[in-house]
């Protein structure tokens, strides 16, 4: 069985109460930093720890905030980046909505580390009832002298604020968050500066993930050096997964980051096996923007060792036979499942949610919904398949933020992985029907 450092107290009832998370060490890590740690003591520690950024890319958190330029007199900023908006992902919500506290917590002692004094979480705005959980959280934290003033006679002022998601998935890339958190339109910022030097409003500004703020908490219960014998490698600590698509028991998992990958889709701790029987075909393992592996390749890497739950282990092989482990949205997809008509879904979907700034992304994505539309209504010829790899390759790299490159990932590799199945579909369109997600597109003109 897993460690659980974030959902130790999941199955307390009422635990976004103040006084019931109080009840379950709640805040005590907190009293404890502010009373006996400096901010530089909290910043070591989550160096030692070497947690990764849970938001997608696993950047050092520790190397991250020691980046953060602290000019004399101007003000610094911890944003909290709760906009979770890539399909498959919904581990950060489910943290939030059971324990908002833990969140609370993180970000008090995140900002006393990096010297802010106000800091934001900014929160997917269909999460409506979770800015409700938040905004009454924060309420109660106000009233037991964890935010605002002199927190618990330590000297130390925090004003935390939440503000609600613009309603777009590129709102979740880091500089498209802060102009949409300055009341702007969420576009990417062309880099540099980067957000640590001129950040929020132009001050410096460290922007986290949801999991990684509230890893700080038992980072700081148990200190950096044990929190890294968790886990294995680079890949410390436990991680939070979103597991769902054709497995018995769909859900948010605490693992520990090491188990296998077969462990985690068949034992009845987690995934407890493919629905009905079936066979696994293919899983994305770390939300719908990182290349897709058939079921020999997820579970065994090529050079035939266990795949593993770690950012290296789900990495090797790059993106010839490995993928990533991204945001922790985990879709598994049994033998029935047409890997095309998905592939057009998540195609939809990023043309859809494309800012428009870059003519590779703004206009590739739009062509490759095309194209893989014509696969699935039994239009597509064969050259369709070299058009859509020629596109995807033209669009890689080519972008000012990495949304193109997580609309060109899955095309690439469902092309790579299973390019059979879009010549079955030009070969016998027939075939079409037979297989499941299919998506009605009345709707939709071409
Ligand atoms: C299109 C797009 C959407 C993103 N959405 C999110 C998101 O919802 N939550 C998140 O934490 N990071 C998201 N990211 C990654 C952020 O830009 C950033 O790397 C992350 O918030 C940093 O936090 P971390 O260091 O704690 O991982 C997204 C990136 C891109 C390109
Ligand atoms: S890659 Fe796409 S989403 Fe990102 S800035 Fe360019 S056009 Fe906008």
């Amino acid at each position: 069985m897993s460690k659980k450092l974030l959902l130790t107290y999941d199955h307390i009832d009422n635990l976004q109460q103040i006084e019931v998370y109080k009840k379950h060490e709640g805040y005590s890590v907190l009293e404890n930093t502010l009373k006996c740690n400096s901010p530089e003591d909290v910043v070591v520690e989550v160096k030692k720890s070497g947690l990764r950024g849970r938001g997608g890319a696993g950047f050092p958190t520790g190397l991250k905030w020691s980046f953060l330029a602290k000019p004399e007199g101007v003000p610094r900023h911890l944003v909290c980046n709760a906009d979770e908006s890539e399909p498959g992902t919904f581990k950060d919500r489910y943290l939030m909505e059971r324990n908002p506290h833990l969140l609370i917590e993180g970000m008090i002692l995140s900002s006393y580390a990096l010297g802010a004094n106000t800091s934001y979480i900014y929160v997917r705005g269909e999460y409506y009832y979770i800015i409700k959980i938040l905004e009454t959280a924060i309420e109660e934290a106000y009233k037991a002298g964890y935010l605002g003033k002199n927190i618990n006679n330590s000297g130390y002022d925090l004003d935390l604020f939440v503000q609600p998601g613009g309603g777009a998935y590129i709102c979740g890339e880091e500089t498209a968050l802060l102009e949409s958190l300055e009341g702007k339109r969420g576009n990417p910022r062309i880099k540099p500066p980067f957000p640590a030097v001129a950040g929020a409003w132009g001050r410096p500004t460290v922007v986290n993930n949801v999991e990684t703020i509230a890893a700080v908490v038992p980072i700081m219960k148990i200190g950096g050096d044990a929190y890294a014998n968790i886990g294995l490698g680079k890949s410390t600590g436990t991680k939070l997964i979103s597991a769902s698509g054709h497995i018995n028991k769909p859900g948010v998992y605490e693992i520990e980051m090491g188990i296998t990958v077969e462990e985690f889709i068949y034992s009845d701790a987690y995934c407890g096996g493919i629905r009905n029987g079936k066979k696994l075909k293919a899983v994305v393992a770390g939300g719908s923007s990182v290349p897709i592996l058939p079921a020999h390749l997820i579970l065994t890497t090529a050079k035939g060792e266990k795949r593993l739950m770690t950012y290296e282990s789900l990495a090797d092989g790059g993106f010839e036979s490995g993928t990533m482990l991204g945001s922790g949205g985990f879709i598994v997809m049994d033998e029935d499942t047409s890997v095309v008509k998905n592939l057009f879904t998540f195609a939809r979907f990023y043309h859809h949610e494309s800012c428009g700034q870059c003519s590779p992304c703004r206009e590739g994505t739009a062509w490759m919904e095309k194209i893989l539309h014509r696969f699935i209504n039994g239009t597509a010829e064969l050259k369709d398949i070299e058009l859509l790899w020629d596109i995807q390759k033209n669009i890689e790299g080519k972008t000012i933020c990495p949304l193109g490159d997580a609309a060109a990932w899955p095309v690439a590799s469902a092309i790579r992985h299973f390019r059979s199945e879009f010549e079955a579909y030009v070969n016998n369109p027939a075939s079409i029907n037979k297989v499941k997600h299919y998506y009605r597109l009345n709707n939709l003109v071409y």
